[in-house]
């Protein structure tokens, strides 16, 4: 999967890695704590899941968390972390009529789609819905936060089951607010997307105790 040349790729993966998976799960909060009534929803499924202590790996399915899930999928199409990637040409070819020439270093923005209105009608309105049979919006190339083709991100399903996990924790114990609460939100694009610095998060309620 990596070339031994290239070590300084495989010993940062993990690091970077995390660094995605803390982006992520900031933008999610956000979407959360902002939403009052997708809050609740994923509160009810966190409540069902972990009312009587740790769920079994059968219990912790996709229709147990379909709202969530659906959620996460909206969040990081909103709020992509990796919006473009790289590539060294090594073939020419032509492109919509561009011709890209051999040695060319393109950079393709694979998430530009996320706003384009003819693949996600109303890009701009927050709507987990997309996600249902018959629009299954999701279900094209237009949709793209992990990248696309040979090398889309091998962390995903992995990155999917963390957020899924810590957005419905911090459901079940706490209710958040955004903080302050006229902030408005802003990227902070490097290395990686992320809300600016001035985004921050009060806790208006712990629902319950948390375990030793
Ligand atoms: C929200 C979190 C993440 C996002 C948005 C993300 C996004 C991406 C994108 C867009 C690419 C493709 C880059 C390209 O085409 O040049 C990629 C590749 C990759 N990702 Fe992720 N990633 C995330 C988390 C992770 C995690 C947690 C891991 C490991 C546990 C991981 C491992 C990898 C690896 C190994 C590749 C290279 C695959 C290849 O070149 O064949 N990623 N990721």
């Amino acid at each position: 999967m990596v070339p031994e040349a290239n070590l300084r790729f495989a010993l940062s993966a993990a690091l970077i890695a995390s660094v995605y998976l803390g982006d992520a799960l900031s933008f999610a909060v956000y979407a959360m704590a902002s939403q009052p009534a997708l809050y609740d929803r994923i509160r009810s499924e966190a409540d069902a899941l972990f009312d009587n202590g740790d769920p079994d790996g059968e219990d912790f399915t996709l229709s147990s968390i379909d709202v969530t899930h659906r959620f996460l999928t909206e969040c990081l199409r909103m709020y992509p972390i990796v919006p473009m990637s790289m590539r060294d040409v090594i073939n020419s070819c032509v492109v919509e009529g561009y011709e890209i020439p051999v040695g060319a270093r393109i950079f393709i923005a694979q998430t530009a789609s996320h706003y384009m209105d003819d693949v996600f009608p109303d890009p701009f309105s927050f709507d987990i819905d997309r996600y249902l049979p018959p629009r299954n919006e999701h279900r094209s190339s237009g949709y793209a936060p992990y990248g696309l083709g040979t090398h889309r991100c091998l962390g995903s399903r992995w990155m999917e089951l963390q957020l899924a996990v810590n957005v419905l924790m911090i459901a079940h114990y706490f209710t958040l607010e955004v903080s302050p609460e006229n902030y408005k939100l802003r990227f902070s694009p490097l290395p990686s997307m992320k809300p600016s610095k001035k985004l921050k998060f009060h806790i208006a309620e712990q629902k319950r105790e948390l375990p030793e």
